[in-house]
């Protein structure tokens, strides 16, 4: 435990969960590198700062001791540093660019996979009688979900089931406070999914199917670098686009202004995923370990201290950004941090973005009179990820 003394000894993981921007916006403009006693990490809150970290693996590495990602998930791209990271994602990351596995699926299988999705929510707002459905349990997550098992090549577990490991993996990864129940619930998933990749991966090794897995074995990946690393893709790439789906299709419902712009220009399209994943960061936070004592901003970091980037922070630094909390479709301020600055960012941007445009744009291009459901409240909530636990919609 690193006594440091500190203004933000009450601050709980709830606060920050419940709204960490209030909180965030006094960081950057008052105390910009500090202790945060709940979490026992530092906090760094504005851009250039998280850029230093970014910039040199040496003095703030991923490979952190105690790590939520290497007990959860088994040691993976995300708990390395340079060399050892540049060989798994030199392994992984072509089957996530256009010209891999990716390309062909967001080509000929993302919206057909929408459609009948949509087309299933159709049929059950049928037989429930209902005028309206929740976009993220009955949409987003299955289409973010199949999206990802399609390209891995597990689909044959189904989507459902995707999701639900997902979920596993993710509870015990947010699970800072370690509460042994959210630790048993990450374990349960991993193990299963463990199961189920040794089966693909034995396959596999017979053929060709052209999968991501397939190209992860072709590049010279070894099972135990497959299993973790995949672990480590559920549990980030489908969380991830289900809530910017949730969250552009709730800008969208909640800022006529805008839904207006983009019916009239269309193309704005990519600017406004752009401006909601800045504003709205679904991923709140890099962590990192400093290797030897250092200073950053003129606060004392000693060798060891677990420190953290925080990315919905920077995404909304005044100092980096105009008008930060605004969706601005002309904004020319340069990339975001929603995908990370460094060494480790996002192996799945790519992808992503396309399940979210495709998922998006199916959405309305279906229910074109689609509104936010009066009946239901909508409530952003979680610090590490975050977005709309539920989005109920009228047709
Ligand atoms: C809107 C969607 C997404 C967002 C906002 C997002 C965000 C991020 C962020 C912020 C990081 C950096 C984490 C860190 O440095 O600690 C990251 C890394 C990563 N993401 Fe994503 N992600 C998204 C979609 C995906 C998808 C679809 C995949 C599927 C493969 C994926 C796989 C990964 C992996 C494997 C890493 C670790 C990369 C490394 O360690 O080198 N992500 N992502």
């Amino acid at each position: 435990m690193i006594d440091i003394p500190t203004r933000w000894q009450d601050l709980t993981l709830a606060q920050l969960e419940d709204d960490p921007y209030p909180t965030l916006e006094t960081m950057r403009r008052e105390d910009p590198v500090c202790w945060v006693p709940a979490l026992e990490m530092f906090f760094v809150t504005r851009w250039d700062d998280v850029a230093t970290i970014e910039a040199d693996p040496g003095l703030f590495t991923a490979a952190t001791e105690p790590s939520f990602l290497a007990r959860t998930l088994g040691v993976n791209m995300l708990t390395v540093d340079p060399p050892e990271l540049d060989h798994l994602r030199s392994m992984m990351l072509p089957a996530f660019k256009s010209a891999g596995r990716s390309g062909p699926f967001v080509r000929d299988e993302l919206v057909p996979m929408a459609d009948t999705l949509l087309d299933q929510v159709e049929v059950t707002m049928a037989a429930d009688g209902a005028q309206g459905f929740d976009v993220i349990s009955q949409y987003a997550q299955l289409l973010s979900a199949g999206a990802l098992a399609t390209v891995l090549g597990l689909d044959e577990h189904g989507f459902d089931q995707m999701w639900s490991w997902c979920v596993g993996l993710v509870t015990d990864l947010a699970n800072f406070e370690n509460d042994p129940e959210l630790a048993a619930v990450g374990d349960k998933a991993k193990a299963e999914l463990g199961l189920a990749l040794a089966d693909v991966i034995e396959r596999a090794t017979d053929r060709d199917g052209g999968t991501a897995i397939d190209t992860f074995i072709a590049n010279g990946a070894t099972p135990e670098e497959i299993v973790n690393n995949v672990r480590l893709m559920i549990s980030g790439g489908i969380n991830e686009p289900c809530e910017a789906i949730g969250l552009v299709t709730w800008v969208l419902l909640t800022q006529p202004d805008l839904a207006e712009r983009i019916a009239a220009e269309p193309d704005k399209m990519n600017r406004l995923i752009e401006e909601v994943l800045r504003v709205h960061s679904p991923v709140g936070t890099i962590t990192r370990q400093a290797t030897s004592d250092t200073e950053l901003a003129g606060v004392a970091i000693p060798k060891g201290a677990l420190v953290s980037g925080i990315l919905r922070s920077i995404n909304r630094d005044e100092t980096h950004w105009t008008n930060p909390t605004e969706i601005d479709l002309d904004r020319r301020q340069g990339a975001h941090a929603a995908f990370a600055l460094g060494a480790h960012r996002c192996l799945g941007e790519w992808m992503g973005r396309q399940t979210v445009k495709q998922g998006v744009l199916r959405l309305f291009d279906r229910f074109p009179d689609l509104g936010l459901d009066p009946d239901h409240t909508v409530l952003n909530q979680g610090f590490e990820f975050r977005g709309p636990p539920e989005l109920w919609v009228t047709i």
